[in-house]
């Protein structure tokens, strides 16, 4: 059901690749929200994806852009502001891509050209985003820019590898860049801190089931899902958050806040039960 929270505004969606992809649900839930937009994904994702068939539902044009190339970059909020017809009052970034995990390199043994891609493809091009935005002038006053990061950014998890340091220079850049974008036309910069969630990016993650179901049990309301982003997506672009700039805002069910709860633990002391019934054999 739609509220009217983004009627008469233009925004670009990065990122939407199949109907798992966070950013598919956030474009869904945006253009019920009133908006109309544009959506941009790697040429090859473009070509090959299903993303044209979200383009064709949404009615929304596909730019199809590297999101590491600045001049794809510029090609993208020119197309944009043609099509849409005027300046764009919201941007999700959506954007991850570790080859060191892709191809199973630990943390203590990084291949250094792939951790530049890692930084330069889930971090960096977030600062292109923006900084091709400001310089063409090209994001409305009060529009809001926001991406999608993990909580691996302040807290060591167990597999997340490089892309924890990719989250950790993302959630700056929306502070460095969200101060000088306030100050100088009032666009807000924000990152959400997301559960794990079950998409083609998160299925790379080690271990992530057992991260998703630790996770469940740890949030008191347990993990957010992929919808549940999109939800708080919608209201970040909204006017009804005009004032919230340059933060990460957790959105996980209030996992990060909790350092043990009942049904962890309840499933901790069941590994020492079995462990106990092996030691009795
Ligand atoms: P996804 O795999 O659906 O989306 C990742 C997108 O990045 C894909 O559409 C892919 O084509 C795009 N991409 C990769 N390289 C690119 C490049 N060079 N230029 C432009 N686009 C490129 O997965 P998901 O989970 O929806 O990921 C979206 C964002 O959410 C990512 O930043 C991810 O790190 C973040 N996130 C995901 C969580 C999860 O558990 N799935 C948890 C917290 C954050």
């Amino acid at each position: 059901m739609g509220f009217d929270l983004l009627k008469g505004k233009r925004g670009i969606i990065f990122g939407a690749l199949n109907d798992m992809s966070i950013a598919w649900k956030v474009a869904e839930r945006a253009v019920e929200e009133g908006a109309q937009i544009t959506l941009s994904n790697t040429p090859v994702a473009c070509r090959m994806g299903e993303v044209v068939d979200l383009g064709k539902k949404l009615n929304a044009e596909i730019i199809p852009a590297d999101a590491t190339n600045v001049a794809d970059l510029e090609n993208v909020f020119a197309k944009s502001m043609e099509v849409l017809g005027g300046k764009i009052d919201f941007v999700l970034h959506s954007i991850g891509m570790s080859l060191n995990v892709r191809k199973k390199r630990v943390y203590h043994d990084l291949d250094y050209n792939y951790l530049n891609k890692t930084l330069d493809i889930s971090a960096i091009s977030f600062h292109k985003v923006l900084q091709v935005g400001f310089k063409m002038d090209a994001i409305s006053e009060w529009g809001s820019v926001m991406a999608l990061s993990y909580v691996a950014a302040q807290r060591t998890f167990y597999g997340y590898n490089d892309m924890a340091d990719a989250k950790a220079l993302l959630e700056s850049i929306a502070r460095s860049f969200g101060y000088i974008y306030g100050r100088e036309r009032k666009v807000r910069v924000n990152t959400i801190s997301q559960s794990p969630t079950v998409t083609t990016a998160g299925s790379g993650v080690k271990g992530i089931d057992g991260l998703i179901d630790f996770s469940e049990r740890m949030s008191p309301l347990g993990n957010a899902d992929a919808m549940d982003c999109a939800n708080y997506c919608i209201t970040m672009f909204s006017d009804l958050t005009r004032k919230v700039t340059m933060q990460n805002l957790f959105h996980d069910g209030g996992f990060s806040n909790v350092g043990m709860s009942l049904r962890a633990m309840t499933q901790y002391n069941k590994s020492f039960e079995q462990n106990d019934l092996k030691d009795m054999y």
